[in-house]
């Protein structure tokens, strides 16, 4: 009988086939999304209206993995969600199998392969490094060494003009009190190597631009984190009479959306000089003010973007005076809610409340600015939806855009049912990330282990095919 390990159990998942191998599993019971190249068999699982990833995997790494994705859910760090494992799984021969970490799908997730598209930006694949470098930087500051920081262990998500990163895979990671340099070195040296593998695997793929360079993009990621981290760590010595510094070193961590939880100052017996240095920062300073004033949940930069607006709205309605926290009660009632309202139900998967904020708001500047008036925000809500939302494609995990995968159908590939049926002629489930990607250049073979699976899969399949028919 398996046994169950979970701190939020979810019985739905009790009757689900554990004694088959998850790469046998029934197909009706899996959604085809698009997903990172993984070692494991990683399949996704639909219950009711929930998803969840599920991988198979050896005891002790899902054993450690799962306590590690529960250490870093307390620290409130941005990472996929632990529900459970499924241990002493035996197969109805008596073999036993391995056990199954299950974790929640991160909704809105965008994975990598469409991020990185022919026409990407440099601009975005800039900010892609950055959100990636931000992860790995709040990871070493609660002491946690990732050991395998790359493109298929990292999920983005939206985050106003920009992404954030969560990370998906801490099969490898190690948990300390502190890290120490030389730890925290041999972390981005792994990075260093994968991302290159990566960005070389994209580039031959053609789904990097050509002045996009694979080795210039891993220096960046290098050099950005050194300096992220010594902007929070790094100790800053002036002379007593610039003062200033020691506010102006808050000021500019809470620019990076970080809060000094304990600074340490130290003056010399004559106060002639200073020294500081950041002991404990905690990252999200935006996000959390926000939603200790509205209950949102949002991203870094959108909640910058939406306490900017709430700043304007206090001004506008000439609230200067009035408590903050009453003025945004007031903000959300008369300005987020009536744009959340104004949005067709139908097309609210296509991306999240506070993103969606943030895009009607962007919407209003760049028609103010073209019209040369005061555009209402009900007014550019409108139009925004009309312009903008309706054509853009799905990103929540939208269960109705996936056609459900039918049984007694060999799969062109059993590790991706993305990827669609054996039979000619038979559609794969809609997948509206890939289906963006449809006039990209064909990936390199090597640039994909599905591909290559599959290949290899049809090969087999044909060359059975001539020897059943040359058998007499
Ligand atoms: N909870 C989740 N939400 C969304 N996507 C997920 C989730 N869990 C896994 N994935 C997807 O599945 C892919 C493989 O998962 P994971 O990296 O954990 O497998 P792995 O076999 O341990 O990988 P590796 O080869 O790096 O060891 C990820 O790249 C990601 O795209
Ligand atoms: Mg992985």
């Amino acid at each position: 009988m398996p046994r169950f390990i979970s701190a939020k159990p979810d019985s739905r998942l009790l009757p689900l086939p554990w004694e088959t191998p998850l790469a046998e599993w029934p197909v009706n019971l899996l959604v085809a999304l698009p997903r990172g190249l993984s070692r494991h068999v990683v399949r996704f699982i639909k219950v009711g209206d929930d998803v969840y990833a599920a991988k198979e995997v050896i005891d002790h790494l899902a054993q450690h993995e799962y306590r590690l994705l529960h250490a870093l859910m307390r620290q409130g760090t941005p990472a996929v969600e632990p529900v459970g494992i499924i241990t002493e799984r035996g197969a109805v021969d008596g073999v036993p199998l391995d056990p199954i970490l299950i974790t929640r799908h991160l909704e809105f997730s965008l994975p990598y392969r469409s991020l990185f598209s022919p026409g990407v930006r440099q601009e975005t694949v800039s900010r892609l490094l950055d959100a990636m470098v931000v992860l790995v930087a709040r990871l070493h500051l609660i002491g946690f060494k990732w050991g395998d920081v790359s493109l298929s262990n990292i999920l983005f998500r939206r985050d106003a003009d920009t992404f954030a990163a969560y990370l998906v895979d801490a099969e490898t990671g190690e948990l300390h009190a502190r890290l120490t340099r030389g730890q925290r070195e041999h972390d981005i040296d792994i990075a260093r190597t994968n991302l290159l593998g990566d960005f070389l695997d994209l580039q031959a793929g053609g789904l990097l631009q050509e002045k996009l360079d694979p080795l210039r993009l891993v220096d960046m990621v290098t050099s950005r984190y050194r300096e992220l981290w010594n902007e929070l760590t790094g100790v800053e010595e002036f002379s007593g009479g610039e003062l200033d510094r020691i506010e102006n070193r808050v000021r500019r961590l809470n620019a990076l959306g970080f809060d000094v939880a304990e600074l340490d100052i130290q003056t010399d017996a004559d106060q002639e000089t200073i020294r500081i240095q950041p002991m404990v920062v905690d990252a999200g300073h935006h996000s959390r003010r926000l939603m200790r004033l509205t209950g949102l949940d949002t991203e870094e930069n959108q909640a910058r973007r939406l306490l900017n607006d709430l700043d304007t709205y206090r001004w506008r309605t000439g609230q200067a005076h009035v408590d903050e926290a009453v003025v945004a009660h007031d903000w959300l009632t008369h300005s987020f809610q009536p744009v959340m309202n104004a949005i067709p139900a139908e097309l609210r998967a296509k991306r999240e409340p506070a993103q969606i904020f943030h895009e009607v708001l962007d919407y209003r500047w760049y028609q103010a600015q073209r019209e040369c008036r005061e555009v209402p925000l009900l007014e550019a809500t409108h139009g925004y939806v009309r312009d903008v939302l309706s054509d853009l494609p799905d990103e929540e995990l939208n269960l109705d855009v996936l056609a459900p995968v039918v049984e007694d159908r060999q799969l062109v590939n059993p590790y991706d049912p993305s990827m669609g049926y054996v039979e000619a002629g038979e559609e794969p489930p809609v997948d509206a990330w890939e289906n963006q990607a449809d006039d990209q250049p064909e990936a390199s073979p090597f640039l994909d282990l599905a591909a290559l699976r599959a290949r290899a899969a049809a090969k087999a399949r044909a060359k059975a095919e001539s020897e059943a028919r040359d058998t007499p």
